[in-house]
């Protein structure tokens, strides 16, 4: 039954005056609505992870309590591409966000990375491109074995974490008829169809989409059927994080509140609130669950903070700026910091906010001598009866039309040893890294490995693992080290999938409340500027196929082919890197503490007491994906963790 209350609720949301929203479900807008007794579970940060666990735990423990502080509100959240927008880079209308600009990353010309993060209910899934794939199964066998050496009997590899991806999502084949059209392909067994997160292949493509599917064919590179069940290296076909039938953005806000809420009471959702910190009594981490601290976005007096208490346990979902924050303003992180930031130490824990990683790349851009024509384009809707009518087919059951498609839903995943028989050197060069007299309290080790100056002996020894790890990744025929998408047009983007440079998210000492300081030294390990080199050198062979360049008199024109030596290709690439795809992660990673790690595998975080962590913090490493179908997954087989555990501790209580 779930699924059709929440297209009711949805067109609720979509409806979108304020009352009507509330009339469904109630939000707390303040603290005198919370419960007076406290509460069992508090969760910080009401995105992606933080209400997929609410809405697992709520359901498990009916006579528990859970309460939700989020920062944002609800809001309504458009898709990338909803009318009334025009144009994919129309960014109106969307408050619900963030916007960040890091510090500058020397070896990329000083340039700074620019990163939206999401602020409403639903976090990033309300605000994302909705590009939704899972990662290679040799990126979760890869963050399973980076937990050896620790405690804990939670496995992640892929096999661990499948039957979670599944569970998910639901996943609805398109008519026959779309299948047709757009050569659609897929496998329904490697999803679930109980969870009202939806995935869907959208009833439109713009007319020039298969040029760069061909190209790719053309270029030897495997055209796979499905790409969610593990084995991702090839051409796939993404779902879209959509509503079959309405076509409307799916995301937690809907699927892990609006549709559940109303019958829940006691799910409690407090919005317009920020978590400043956890506290512990007498400042000892091993006293049992923290309380929470909480205080209106908009009203900075020390008198409006509030305490929430949890008496089994807080669990952090702010994800990958938010939870190192909240872990700084408590004292919890790296030891020094703290010590100029003047904040009093709770737990030094290095790795708080450090190990920082994102996705960043090129792009390869082409123009065309001989203007084709194809139809139905992107420009069409600057035509005012095409976008009127296209506005009209999104409001059809089912919905139709160019807003049906979001970002992208079509791209290739490329492993390392197809794209040169050089890559062998690179292998070298991470070995010969790797192979060093350097000793790991040696005050030149974070130099050696690229590290920010102030990394401690754990985090290099954790770095040396996944240095280790990635090299294998690196070397493996099956495992993606390139990721490119096309939707429409002339361009396509070159994603650097497993970088080596690592990054630093602290606070700002000039208002710790704000938003955090973003170091992200992308390329400051120059094994990453080498697979930048061979990636790009790579997919501008594109430009070069009998599909682009014989039949459309395709000529490149980005990097351009006046760049040929590797010289100019990395002057090219210090110059014009993006530094974010927006997917932030791995500041509170899931290894074991004597590498520099912050949660176990059960995502207790190290050495204090009635405290989690479950958002995309506690990735160790990026996976070859974008991450919100990933963060859903690890929400999920937290929630079973944390409900596992818990029943065993009521249950041993109530027969005492
Ligand atoms: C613009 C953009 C495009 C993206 N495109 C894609 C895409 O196409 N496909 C894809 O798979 N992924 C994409 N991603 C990434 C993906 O959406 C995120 O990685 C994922 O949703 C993160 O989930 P999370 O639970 O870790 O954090 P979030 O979902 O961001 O949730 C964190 C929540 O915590 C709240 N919060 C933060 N600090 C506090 C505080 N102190 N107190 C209270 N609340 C707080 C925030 O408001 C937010 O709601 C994109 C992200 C963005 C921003
Ligand atoms: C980057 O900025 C630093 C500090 O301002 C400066 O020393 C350096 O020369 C700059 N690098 C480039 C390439 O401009
Ligand atoms: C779909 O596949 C058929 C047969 O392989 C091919 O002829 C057709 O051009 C393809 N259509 C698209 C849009 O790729
Ligand atoms: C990589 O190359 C091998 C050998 O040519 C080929 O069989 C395989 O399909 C290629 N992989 C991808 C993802 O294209
Ligand atoms: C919150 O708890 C801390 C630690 O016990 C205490 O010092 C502080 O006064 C409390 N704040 C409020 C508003 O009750
Ligand atoms: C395409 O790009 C080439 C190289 O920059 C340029 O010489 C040519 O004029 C461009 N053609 C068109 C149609 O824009
Ligand atoms: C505008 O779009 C309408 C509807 O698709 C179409 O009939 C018309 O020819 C278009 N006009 C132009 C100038 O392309
Ligand atoms: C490691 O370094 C030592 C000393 O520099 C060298 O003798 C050895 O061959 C190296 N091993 C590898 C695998 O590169
Ligand atoms: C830190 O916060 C202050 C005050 O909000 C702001 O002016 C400054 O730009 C921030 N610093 C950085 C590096 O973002
Ligand atoms: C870097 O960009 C600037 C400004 O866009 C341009 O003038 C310069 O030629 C570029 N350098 C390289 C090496 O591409
Ligand atoms: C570095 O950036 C500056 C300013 O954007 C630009 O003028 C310059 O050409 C760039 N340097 C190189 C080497 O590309």
């Amino acid at each position: 039954m779930r699924p059709s209350v929440v297209i009711a609720c949805f067109l609720g949301l979509a409806g979108s005056t304020n009352a009507a929203i509330h009339g469904r479900y109630v939000v707390k807008r303040g603290v005198l609505e919370l419960r007076a007794e406290g509460y069992d579970f508090v969760i910080a940060g009401g995105g992606t992870a933080g209400l997929t666990v609410a809405d697992r735990l709520s359901e498990a423990f009916p006579k528990k309590n859970v309460l939700v502080v989020e920062f944002g509100d609800i809001e309504y959240a458009p898709g990338v591409f909803d009318p009334p927008k025009t144009s994919m880079s129309d960014t109106s209308g969307m408050s619900s966000r963030w916007t960040l600009n890091s510090l500058p990353s020397p070896e990329l010309n000083n340039s700074t990375a620019f990163v939206i993060v999401g602020k409403a209910v639903g976090g990033s899934s309300a605000t994302n491109g909705m590009f939704f794939d899972r990662g290679s199964r040799h990126d979760y066998d890869a963050w399973d074995k980076l937990q050896e050496g620790g405690y804990g009997d939670e496995r992640w590899d892929w096999d661990s974490i499948y039957p979670y991806f599944k569970k998910s999502v639901t996943f609805t084949p398109p008519p026959t008829a779309v299948a047709k059209e757009f050569n659609y392909t897929w496998d329904t067994t490697v999803f679930g169809n109980t969870t009202p997160i939806y995935a869907s292949l959208p009833p439109f493509q713009w007319g020039d989409h298969y040029l760069a599917r061909k190209s790719w064919v053309e270029m030897g590179i495997y055209n796979r059927k499905e790409c969610a069940g593990g084995d991702k290296e090839g051409l796939c076909w993404i779902p879209i994080s959509e509503h079959p039938v309405t076509a409307r953005r799916s995301h937690a806000g809907i699927g892990h509140y609006a549709a559940v809420a109303a019958t829940r009471p006691n799910y409690h959702l407090l919005v317009k609130h920020q978590v400043t910190r956890v506290l512990y009594r007498g400042a000892n981490p091993k006293s049992g669950p923290p309380l929470l601290e909480i205080k209106p976005v908009n009203d900075d007096q020390s008198s409006s903070r509030f305490n929430v208490t949890a008496k089994a346990e807080v669990i952090l979902s702010a994800g990958a700026f938010g939870t190192p924050s909240i872990l700084q303003r408590s004292g919890i992180g790296p030891w020094a910091f703290l010590q100029r930031a003047n904040i009093p130490l709770v737990l030094d824990l290095p790795g708080v906010g450090s190990n920082f990683q994102d996705h960043s790349g090129q792009r390869v851009e082409w123009n065309y001598t001989v203007p084709p024509n194809f139809t139905p384009m992107p420009s069409d809707m600057l035509n005012a009866t095409y976008a009127a009518e296209a506005a009209i087919a999104f409001n059809q059951t089912p919905a139709q039309g160019p807003y049906t498609l979001a970002m992208s839903n079509s791209a290739i995943w490329v492993p390392l040893p197809n794209m040169t028989i050089s890559y062998t050197i690179l292998l070298d060069q991470i070995r010969s890294m790797l192979n060093t007299t350097i000793g790991l309290k040696d005050p030149k080790a974070a130099a050696h490995y690229h590290l920010p100056t102030d990394t401690d002996a754990t985090q290099i020894s954790g770095f040396r693992s996944q240095l280790s790890t990635i090299h294998n990744l690196l070397a493996n025929p099956h495992a993606p080290s390139l990721e490119s998408a096309f939707t429409t047009g002339t361009s396509v983007a070159s994603v650097l999938l497993h970088p080596l440079s690592r990054g630093t998210v602290r606070l700002n000492l000039t208002d710790p409340l704000q938003p955090p300081i973003l170091d992200y030294r992308s390329a400051s390990n120059p094994i990453d500027i080498a697979l930048h080199l061979i990636h790009l050198r790579y997919l501008r062979r594109m430009v070069q196929t009998t599909t682009l360049h014989d039949d459309l008199h395709a000529v490149e024109t980005l990097p351009g082919l006046a760049l040929h030596s590797d010289a100019e290709l990395i002057g090219f690439i210090r110059n014009v890197t993006t530094q974010s795809y927006m997917h932030p992660c791995c500041t509170a990673a899931m290894l074991p503490r004597v590498e520099g790690g912050v949660v176990a595998t059960d995502l207790r975080v190290h050495g204090v007491a009635g405290l989690r962590v479950v958002d995309a913090s506690v990735f160790p490493i990026l996976p070859s994906a974008h991450l919100s179908a990933t963060v859903y997954a690890v929400a999920e087989k937290a929630a079973d963790i944390i409900i596992r555990q818990w029943s065993e501790k009521y249950k041993a209580a109530s027969s005492d």
